[in-house]
């Protein structure tokens, strides 16, 4: 049985102020609901140390960092280490995002050297694959979720792939409103399944978890979870206010 992982993706939104006071609301609400799934939140980079330090040690709640260099240190402007978002008590960080992919031309390549840049330091990488409208109308979706996948993973041995979670994100559903169908949705997944299964083994393969991520919202998030090959969500929209954030988590938990 996969424990459900819930992720908010807040992207450049949030500044410090604001992530104590979202996250004291937010924790004061959530009850129980850490026992039944795991629940991420990814600030800006600048908003990490306010949001760690809102959070209550016990509260289940674990911080993500939205990126990270695939280098250690040194002249990289802008860039921000592994070692550094240990040091901020970050677990978990997002690597390869659809948003980082086409505005910022990461390549499968550079994504690969992230995710093993953050296993040598302990994160758990978030690794995101989806493919356009473009890519799924021309029928190149298993060619593409399967080239991200291999590019993406190649060089990960079975131990630290454990520690990966995949996020689905079919990019015209990303802040579109345009939720993939339910079938559509879990079609993917059992496919992402399947690839991980080839390149590794089914039984590892059924350890992973991945998200589905694109205008996931509370009332499609039950539906959407109660899909046996999904087993949670990447939220960027509907996370930027706690009560929503908390209302989509509830209807995962009471589905998945
Ligand atoms: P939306 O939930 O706003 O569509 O964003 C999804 C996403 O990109 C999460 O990483």
């Amino acid at each position: 049985m996969r424990k459900p992982i819930i992720a908010a993706n807040w992207k450049m939104n949030i500044g410090p102020k604001e992530a104590e006071d979202f996250l004291s609301t937010f924790t004061s609400q959530l009850d129980n609901i850490t026992d039944e799934a795991d629940v991420v939140i990814a600030p800006p980079y600048v908003s990490i140390p306010a949001a760690v330090s809102a959070l209550h040690s016990n509260s289940g709640v674990s911080i993500a960092a939205q990126n990270v260099s695939e280098q250690d240190s040194g002249a990289y402007t802008g860039e921000v280490s592994t070692m550094m978002l240990k040091e901020l008590f970050v677990r978990y960080v997002i690597i390869g995002h659809s948003e980082r992919r086409t505005l910022y031309g990461e390549t499968n390549a550079l994504i690969n050297a992230k995710i093993k840049k953050a296993r040598a330091a302990n994160l758990k990488p978030i690794f995101c694959i989806g493919e356009t409208l473009d890519q799924r109308e021309s029928g190149k979706l298993e060619e593409v979720l399967r080239s991200q996948i291999t590019e993406g993973l190649a060089g990960i041995d079975d131990k630290d792939m454990k520690e990966i979670v995949v996020a689905y994100e079919p990019v015209w559903a990303i802040g579109t409103g345009v939720v993939a169908t339910v079938e559509q949705a879990q079609e993917a997944h059992a496919f992402v399944r399947s690839v991980i299964a080839d390149l590794y083994s089914g039984e590892l393969a059924e350890k992973i978890r991945i998200q589905y991520g694109g205008s996931m919202k509370a009332d499609n998030a039950g539906e959407l979870l109660a899909q046996p090959d999904i087993d949670g969500g990447l939220v960027g929209g509907a996370s930027l206010e706690p009560q929503s954030f908390l209302e989509l988590i509830r209807a995962a938990v009471a589905a998945g």
